[in-house]
């Protein structure tokens, strides 16, 4: 395997979407106050619109990524295979000791594979997680990924028993909770200084938030128009902001259902918001309608009731012990949802180790497994002792 011997463990952190975005930052962070690791951070440029990427690396304090491999857009393989062809030579040129993927979106599963194909170990963080609805592009890169891993990073213990049963080794496996969880309580503080309720003249606990974006909702037209339906009623009763994501925007734009959109008087649709800004808002909502999945994590530690308009989870702790259920996109489910959640008590349950400490349990586990595998100790290594 190929080592540094001078600069210690090296490696290469993966992000390229914006839910990676909020999971790398946690990490660059713990690998700077360690000093053990020689982080290089390298963005795909799978996202590249500022209010999707630009704005997160400055509110969450991410260093400038050091390569920028502006892939930009296009159907899946085209993107995979773009991703991959421009990240070999950068392994080759760096000689990493490993690459570190976050996630389950084509740059994860692109990196992984070019690392595995150069003998380079992959860290998976946020391994284990399964849909099993291998009709989700996110399913077949997170199997892909989980497969070649050599190290992987779990946030729940549903992950550890999917991994299990898959064949992975238990000494590849480690429970540590969730960094994307990390970045939320760290930037909780900062977060409630958001002014964006005065912004959109909203009052807390009397709005809703939707977030829409998976093909399976918003490319395909009837379930979309399902969703809208739910949608009208919703906004009948409060108002409902929806920063809209690009995908889900272009596909309103050339549809009919965009003038049903334009005619909901309480729906407002708004750009895709900063991190700060959209803590701010979800935090303080009476309820989130979403086909994301970092958001039925984040609701979960918010308290804040989330409907996730999918038929299944990858992340059911988020259902056993946080305020996520599953409503599909059946528009007397969500909206009977909908009221039932209004009345809710708050939850005060907290997934295990969701504590905004798993980045530094990762960098321990790194360093660990480093010497175990004969990479040097880092010449920083005194830095924390
Ligand atoms: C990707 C991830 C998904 C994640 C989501 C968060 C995969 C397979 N999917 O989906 O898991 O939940 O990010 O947003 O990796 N676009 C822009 N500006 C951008 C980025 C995208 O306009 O900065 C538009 C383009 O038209 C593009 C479309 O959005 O074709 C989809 O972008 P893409 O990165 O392919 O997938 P997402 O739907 O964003």
């Amino acid at each position: 395997m190929l080592t540094n011997k001078e600069n210690g463990v090296k490696i290469i952190n993966v992000c390229g979407a914006r839910p990676n975005f909020m999971k790398i930052a946690p990490l660059m962070r713990a690998y700077r106050a360690d000093g053990r690791i020689q982080p290089i951070l390298v963005h795909t440029g799978q996202h590249y619109d500022e209010k999707m990427n630009k704005w997160f690396f400055d509110e969450l304090d991410i260093p400038v990524p050091d390569i920028n491999l502006e892939v930009g857009s296009g159907s899946h393989a085209v993107q995979t295979a773009e991703i991959m062809t421009r990240f070999e030579p950068v392994v080759l040129q760096h000689k990493p000791d490993a690459v570190l993927v976050v996630g389950d979106v084509n740059s994860t599963v692109a990196c992984t594979l070019v690392a595995t194909k150069l003998n380079i170990p992959v860290i998976h963080v946020e391994a284990g997680l399964r849909s099993f609805d291998r009709t989700m592009p996110e399913e077949v890169n997170r199997l892909v990924t989980d497969c070649l891993a050599e190290l992987l990073f779990v946030t729940e213990p549903s992950g550890v028993e999917n991994l299990r049963c898959e064949g992975v080794a238990d000494d590849k496996i480690h429970f540590v909770g969730n960094v994307m969880i990390d970045t939320l309580l760290g930037f909780r503080d900062k977060a409630a200084e958001s002014t964006v309720l005065e912004t959109l003249r909203l009052e807390a606990k009397h709005y809703a938030v939707v977030t829409l974006h998976r093909p399976s909702n918003v490319d395909d037209e009837e379930t979309f128009a399902r969703i809208l339906t739910a949608l009208e009623q919703i906004q009948s009763q409060m108002p409902v902001v929806f920063p809209m994501h690009p995908r889900t925007r272009a596909n309103l734009g050339k549809s009919p259902l965009g003038a049903r959109v334009a005619e909901m008087s309480n729906l407002r649709i708004v750009d895709p918001l900063g991190y700060l800004d959209f803590m701010h808002l979800m935090s303080r909502a009476a309820c989130v309608l979403t086909d994301s999945g970092g958001i039925q994590e984040e609701t979960t530690i918010l308290s804040v009731p989330c409907l996730t308009l999918r038929e299944n989870t990858e992340r059911p702790v988020t259902i056993d012990e946080g305020t996520n259920q599953l409503v599909g996109s059946d528009p007397q489910k969500i909206i009977d949802a909908f009221h039932t959640a209004l009345s809710a008590t708050e939850s005060t349950k907290r997934p295990a180790l969701w504590d905004g400490k798993a980045a530094e349990r990762i960098v321990e586990v790194i360093n660990k497994w480093s010497v175990a595998r004969g990479v040097p100790a880092a010449k920083h290594a005194s830095v924390s002792q």
